[in-house]
């Protein structure tokens, strides 16, 4: 545990109160090492279990990790089922943990595409963790923006056909409440590991506003001074959205 950079976030303030990351670098990070794409995705959870455990240590209520895209169905067969594998084990070895630690597990995503066993591992994780009070750990899987947006706008135009709302009454809010993530707040800060400037169709109607970090790391080298030194820079930033800074000043 690192005091110094804790403190410094704790002296700060106004920590992010969700964050999302896109976990890239894991192949990169395996070939750098000698080691097959999986053993990335392995080294992966190290990761995750440490940012997750810092998130909840320093009070952020969500964090979203984009664990499996809906365009990562088209990777090798064997990464892909490499991928399954590795989140149903996970989720299976370390529910208890989570659990023990307040932590409530959810998903974004179309739960659908998993293999069933999977699905159906998730979905007990889900129900045991539903009362937690602590971190929202929130899975992306097979999860993607534009299908997220397509869904949500699907069902407000049913919700039109049966002349439950009219086409006036559609608000940011009413979108919102037919996205995978409502009742989320949106992400203040996303980060994404591995160095590439781009959002590959995550959270493209909720990062509106979002403050952006990229890193250099591997998603296997991203842990606990990384996360902490990101937040310090992300607290040291000016979220204007669309004001100018003399009228965030007053
Ligand atoms: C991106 O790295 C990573 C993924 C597509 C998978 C990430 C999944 C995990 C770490 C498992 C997560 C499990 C839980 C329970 C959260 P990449 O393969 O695109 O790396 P590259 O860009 O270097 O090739």
């Amino acid at each position: 545990m690192n005091k110094d950079l804790r403190e410094k976030v704790r002296e700060l303030g106004d920590v992010p109160k969700h964050i999302a990351i896109i976990m890239d670098g894991n192949g990169r990070w395996a070939k750098m090492n000698s080691l097959p794409r999986a053993a990335g995705h392995k080294e992966g959870i190290n990761s995750v279990r440490e940012i997750v455990r810092v998130c909840g240590e320093i009070d952020v209520s969500f964090l979203t990790l984009y664990t499996f895209s809906s365009e990562n169905w088209n990777r090798p067969e064997t990464e892909v089922s490499a991928i399954m594998k590795l989140l149903f084990s996970t989720i299976r070895k370390e529910i208890d943990n989570l659990d023990k630690n307040n932590v409530r597990l959810t998903t974004i995503g179309n739960l659908n595409d998993l293999p069933k066993e999977t699905r159906k591992n998730i979905k007990n994780g889900i129900s045991q963790t539903r009362d937690n009070t602590g971190l929202n750990l929130i899975l992306a899987l097979s999860y993607g923006s534009r299908q997220e947006l397509i869904r949500a706008i699907r069902r407000i135009g049913n919700r039109i056909e049966s002349s439950q709302i009219k086409s006036d009454d559609i608000t940011d809010d009413v979108l919102e409440s037919e996205l995978y993530s409502a009742g989320v707040p949106d992400p203040d800060l996303v980060i994404r590991t591995g160095g590439e400037y781009r959002l590959s169709n995550f959270l493209l109607w909720q990062a509106a506003y979002s403050e952006l970090l990229i890193t250099e790391k591997h998603w296997p080298e991203f842990r606990e001074n990384e996360l902490l030194n990101g937040i310090i820079d992300y607290q040291n930033r000016q979220r204007r959205f669309g004001q100018t800074d003399e009228q965030i000043k007053a």
